[in-house]
């Protein structure tokens, strides 16, 4: 599925014209504050890059949002397994946004449409959510989803250097009508 859409969103494939804005607001530390640097313009670049050529093989992935209604570029929301070396495995959610579209609740809404394809489309048992345990505003994207946290899956990012962004919190979804199977359940 290389679109979706949503009410007011597209999620879409990446064009040369997301590159100047997607650069801008990599580079704005307040987008970066939970992470440990911004991004120079080649990263983002090289982002782009490594996003589409994702959706180009699995339909997939880290889409570039827009609002419907504008054409305008307001970042990115999708999917992508979570990298190997955390302590835990499986299809992660995430988003971000250009600052001007936040508030409006876009990043849910977008979200949710990546999230009802990993069950449906991908048929996907669980979607996870992982960011620093200070980013309120993205644990709040994840509240809304109607995912949860359990404290004890808390843990120190290991591609976070040393310092108080490295302590991360991690949330689950589970698809509708699907349980949680635990330790010597039948
Ligand atoms: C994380 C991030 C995407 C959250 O953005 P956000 O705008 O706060 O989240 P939403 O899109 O869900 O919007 C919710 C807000 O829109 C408001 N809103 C306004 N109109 C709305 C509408 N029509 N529908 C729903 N919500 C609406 C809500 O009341 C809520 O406001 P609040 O923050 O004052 O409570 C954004 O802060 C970001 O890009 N951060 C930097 C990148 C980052 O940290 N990403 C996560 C890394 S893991």
């Amino acid at each position: 599925m290389s679109e979706l859409r949503t009410d007011r969103l597209v999620l879409r494939g990446w064009r040369a014209s997301d590159l100047d804005p997607w650069a801008a607001m990599n580079a704005d530390p307040v987008v970066r504050e939970y992470f440990p640097e911004v991004l120079t313009r080649e990263q983002s670049e090289a982002s782009v890059a490594g996003f589409q050529a994702d959706l180009d093989r699995r339909g997939w992935g880290w889409w570039a949002v827009e609002i419907a209604a504008t054409g305008e570029f307001i970042g990115f929301t999708g999917l992508d397994p979570v990298e190997e070396g955390m302590p835990f495995s499986g299809v992660e959610a995430g988003w971000r946004l250009a600052r001007p579209a936040w508030g409006h609740g876009y990043a849910t809404e977008a979200a949710r449409a990546a999230v009802a394809y990993a069950f449906e489309g991908l048929g996907l048992a669980e979607v996870l959510a992982v960011t620093a345990a200070g980013n309120l505003r993205s644990r709040a994207v994840m509240s809304r989803l109607g995912m949860t946290r359990d404290p004890a899956d808390d843990f120190d990012d290991p591609e976070i250097p040393e310092g108080p962004l490295r302590r991360s919190v991690l949330y689950r979804l589970r698809a509708p009508g699907t349980k949680v199977r635990r330790p010597g359940a039948r």
